[in-house]
């Protein structure tokens, strides 16, 4: 093998590996953890001293890494709703799991998963679609799940709630960025130390999220 191609390949496997490793001694289900992580500590997803119940809605939440991380940050009477094609193996009081495609769930299933007539302070999403290779029918598919979690988003949140979003970088990014501008006061686009390099994939951080 070339050095230059050798050198490549150190420098693209080396973060994955080590965050690989990483998550599997402290016990996570997927590196994809470490990604929440410097979400939550860039933007402080999760207020402290909260007054009232908090609710989180996590969808394409299977391994679990991320519920794992969530449930770390909830109170008592919090909970988070998972949704995800695929199974779960973790289970915990503050965590109702749905094994259902996001697209069969009601936003009044979601409501009466929290038994509460209170609505949602967070929405995250890092599905992702089983890619079939074709670059242009992934990045479809990609878009398409961005604006079915979107919906959910918006018929979920209370006032100023937030949504975090893993998004596959193509010419759909501007339009999606430009609609969830319509709902939220503050949007940002993160690339977390932990994604891949290589990796197509960014996150958006909306907050204060605003009824139409
Ligand atoms: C990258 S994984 C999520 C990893 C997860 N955040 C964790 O930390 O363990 C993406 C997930 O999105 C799910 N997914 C894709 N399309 C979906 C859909 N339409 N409805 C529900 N889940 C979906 C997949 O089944 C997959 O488990």
């Amino acid at each position: 093998m070339k050095k230059q191609q050798q050198k490549h390949q150190q420098q693209t496997k080396r973060p994955g590996d080590h965050f690989y490793h990483e998550a599997k001694e402290q016990g996570f289900l997927a590196r994809s953890v470490f990604k929440l992580q410097e979400i939550d500590q860039k933007y402080r997803l999760f207020p402290q001293n909260r007054r009232e119940p908090f609710f989180v809605i996590d969808l394409g939440c299977a391994p679990g890494s991320w519920l794992q991380y969530v449930i770390k940050k909830l109170n008592k009477d919090d909970r988070v709703v998972g949704i995800d094609l695929n199974n779960i193996t973790i289970s915990d009081e503050h965590i109702i799991f749905f094994q259902r495609d996001i697209n069969d769930v009601t936003s009044e299933e979601l409501f009466n998963a929290i038994k509460t007539d209170k609505r949602f302070n967070m929405v995250l999403s890092d599905m992702a679609p089983r890619t079939s290779g074709i670059k242009s029918a992934d990045q479809l598919r990609s878009a398409e799940l961005c604006r079915e979690a979107l919906r959910v988003a918006i018929s979920t949140l209370k006032k100023d709630g937030k949504f975090v979003i893993k998004v596959f970088q193509s010419n759909e990014l501007k339009a999606l960025t430009n609609d969830i501008k319509k709902y939220f006061t503050d949007v940002n686009i993160f690339k977390p130390e932990s994604s891949r390099k290589e990796s197509f994939e960014i996150y958006i951080v909306a907050t204060g999220f605003q009824h139409k």
